[in-house]
């Protein structure tokens, strides 16, 4: 059976960054209390990108996607599949994925959009990975892309200050040796009511409450137990033990998940990557956009064991583990 390894990454965020502070400020003009001190003392938040009026989701997706196609040395024509993850589409349909491969001007390959939350990566990534085992595809585009700032309600502190815009992709390539070892994917839709968006178009209008709503305990909690459950689970499946995994990129929500998790796991933060502190929680796109900084700065190197997780609204939750 044909295997996938990742050929190449790239990331792109919005060149406003806002910091803790920033936003304070701005907040407070609305009556809105908060400061640098709470937000980083209960997220490890200290900035985030938002992107400008006019700019969607589909420009950070196109825009991740050229970088990762670069860096893997693929012309845009060799993509048979785009997968974007996202929850935040700039439209109804057509799909971002067919709206970044028009973009990039090579059609003919399949397109669509995944969407789990902030598991969406996971999921994009597992499913680009069985495509391509089946022998349906053999260079995928595989990208989380988010423009959440445009769903939060900013008189809401408790989560108006823990989201970013950005994106960031993968190159995924048929091969002879994995690359992906290891996948699992999950979801428990009856926890839908502790962090959703029930906006909706139906008959013409906009229906349901626009923004996002969350009881970020409830989540906290969740994350942390099911995020531990699915890292063993990739782990067995390999064949291999938690110690062999070189490095976690786990769903960058708040830098205290991350380290609820790692000590359940008894992972030591040297290995495991956190730039929620610089892109605060970008759903779909945190994953990859952790990924390419850790590859770009040079922690990540090739040979390495690498385990994502992503978790989030559905409730979903899942894990990919891969030898770089
Ligand atoms: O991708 C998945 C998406 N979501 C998550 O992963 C979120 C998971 N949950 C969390 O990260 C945390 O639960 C939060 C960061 C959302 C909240 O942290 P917490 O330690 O659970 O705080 P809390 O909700 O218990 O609130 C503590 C206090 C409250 O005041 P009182 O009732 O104790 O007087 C809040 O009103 O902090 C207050 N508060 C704030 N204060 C200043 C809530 N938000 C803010 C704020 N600034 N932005």
């Amino acid at each position: 059976m044909t295997a996938s390894v990742i050929a190449g990454s790239g990331s792109f965020l919005p060149p406003r960054s806002v910091s803790n502070d920033e936003l304070a400020a701005e907040l407070a003009t609305r009556g809105v209390e908060t400061s640098d001190q709470w937000i980083v003392e209960r997220t490890g938040i200290r900035q985030r990108h938002i992107a400008d009026r006019g700019v969607g989701t589909t420009d950070l997706a196109t825009a991740a996607a050229r970088a990762a196609l670069a860096d893997a040395g693929v012309a845009a024509d060799e993509v048979d599949l785009i997968v974007v993850a996202t929850s935040t589409p700039d439209q109804v349909f057509p799909s971002t994925a067919c709206a970044v491969q028009a973009n990039l001007g090579t059609p003919g390959g399949a397109a669509f959009d995944v969407q789990a939350v902030c598991s969406g990566f996971v999921y994009a990534l597992a499913t680009a990975d069985a495509l391509i085992q089946a022998g349906r595809a053999r260079c995928a585009l595989v990208i989380g892309a988010e423009t959440f700032s445009r769903i939060l309600d900013w008189t809401d502190r408790s989560t108006c200050v823990l989201f970013g815009d950005g994106a960031g992709a993968v190159v995924l390539k048929a091969a002879n040796a994995p690359g992906v070892l290891a996948a699992n994917l999950h979801a428990d839709g009856s926890q839908g009511r502790i962090l959703y968006n029930t906006g909706a178009l139906s008959y013409g209008e906009a229906t349901g409450d626009p923004f996002l709503r969350m009881d970020g305990q409830a989540v906290f909690k969740l994350a942390v137990n099911v995020l531990s459950q699915s890292a063993r689970e990739a782990c067995e499946a390999a064949g291999l033990t938690l110690d062999q995994v070189d490095w976690m990129v786990p769903h960058q929500a708040n830098v205290r998940i991350i380290q609820a998790l790692g000590r359940r796991l008894g992972v030591p933060a040297e290995r495991v990557i956190v730039t929620v502190d610089q892109h605060a929680n970008t759903s779909a796109a945190s994953v990859p956009l952790a990924l390419d900084a850790a590859r770009r700065d040079g922690r990540l190197q090739p040979g390495q064991l690498v385990l994502m997780q992503g978790v989030g609204a559905g409730f979903t939750w899942g894990s990919v583990l891969v030898r770089l």
